[in-house]
């Protein structure tokens, strides 16, 4: 049975408060995809979080707060050059929103959260059911996609409730996550401001807003941008196999395979199962539908999962980033 499935009311966000406070998960809604809330100053809350995901204990999770009042409990601002603060300015203006900045990390956050680190990784979510959730509970909360570790991150409380974990203790229906894909993950520690992870808000623009010249991590997981640059890492990842278009000539289609189409224009071959992400190729709607796409085709008993590319450029570096994840060739082309 699929978990039940709790909507917003003042009565169940006050619940899933008191939930938080005990050191128990609930799940909330973002504008990215879903995320499996822990009191973030809690040891026993987290270790409970990281067994749930199964996630590596080496992989820090993103705190999220209420407000940027709030910043200065989770981070240690002190740590920071007068550059860095006033670049760290600007980017209050993009908060609330998909946008998640690595900070130097205060003592009240449990070091479990953060891996062992030295550094946190914060933002600010974009939802009201998330915001109001963060007010009540009064809380830091660490909030990783409401997925197993390596599975596709979950964009409606109905994807939650289809994990069946029974850790979790309540899920909060904020509807369909508006953005889709997982925030943009900024580092103000490395020298130059760094993107460890792609997302909405693009290394175009924070360039731009900020005036400065921005790093892109070639390969941005945790394994690569904190442990071992480079690594080879899946994630994002359908159980069925996943493979990106163009084929190679000498590729052999299995029988049953499904097609994710950026657009109804593009029309490749005949699939036994086809999903259009846009009808216009229009890449927010791409990303929006991505990962409901991937879970529908993943349920089709396919032998394997196509996937349309775009340009690397602006928005599109996040949608190749998470397909080529899925597709385990992130390093490929
Ligand atoms: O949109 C999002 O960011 C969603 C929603 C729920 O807020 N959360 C999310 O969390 O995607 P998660 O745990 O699935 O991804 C966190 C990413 C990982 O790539 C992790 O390595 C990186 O952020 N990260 C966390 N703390 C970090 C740190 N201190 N330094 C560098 N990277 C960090
Ligand atoms: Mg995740």
């Amino acid at each position: 049975m699929p978990l039940k499935v709790f909507s917003p009311t003042k009565e169940n966000i006050s619940k899933a408060a008191c939930l938080l406070k005990s050191g128990k998960l609930v799940t909330f809604p973002t504008e990215t995809v879903y995320g499996l809330g822990a009191d973030a100053t809690s040891e026993n809350a987290i270790k409970l979080l990281y067994e749930a995901k199964g996630r590596p204990k080496e992989n820090p999770l993103i705190i999220h707060i209420d407000s940027v009042e709030r910043l200065e409990s989770v981070a240690d601002l002190s740590k920071l050059d007068s550059r860095k603060i006033s670049s760290l300015e600007k980017l209050f203006s993009l908060w609330p929103g998909p946008l998640t900045i690595v900070l130097p990390k205060s003592e009240y956050i449990t070091g479990l959260a953060t891996a062992g680190g030295d550094t946190v990784a914060v933002r600010i979510p974009n939802h009201p059911v998330a915001l109001e959730l963060l007010r009540e509970a009064k809380l830091p909360l660490a909030g990783p996609s409401a997925n197993t570790s390596g599975y596709v991150s979950p964009t409606t409380a109905q994807h939650v409730a289809a994990w069946r974990d029974s850790r979790i203790e309540m899920i909060l229906d904020g509807g369909e996550c508006s953005v889709g894909v997982e925030s943009t993950v900024l580092s103000l520690v490395h020298q130059v401001p760094t993107i460890l992870r792609p997302g909405f808000i693009t290394a175009e623009y924070l360039s731009k807003f900020l005036n400065t010249e921005i790093f892109v991590s070639g390969a941005a997981s945790w394994k690569s941008a904190i442990l071992s640059p480079g690594t080879s890492f899946t994630h994002y990842s359908p159980l069925t196999p996943v493979a990106l278009l163009p084929l190679p000539p000498d590729f052999k289609l299995p029988e049953k395979t499904g097609y994710l189409a950026f657009s109804n224009a593009s029309s490749y071959f005949s699939p036994t199962r086809r999903l259009n992400l846009s009808e216009s190729g229009d890449l927010e709607e791409v990303a929006h539908n991505l990962y409901a796409g991937l879970r529908e085709l993943d349920t089709a008993g396919l032998d394997l999962i196509l996937i349309d590319t775009c340009s690397s450029e602006g928005f599109g570096a996040s949608i190749m980033d998470r397909i080529r994840r899925a597709a385990g060739t992130e390093n490929g082309k």
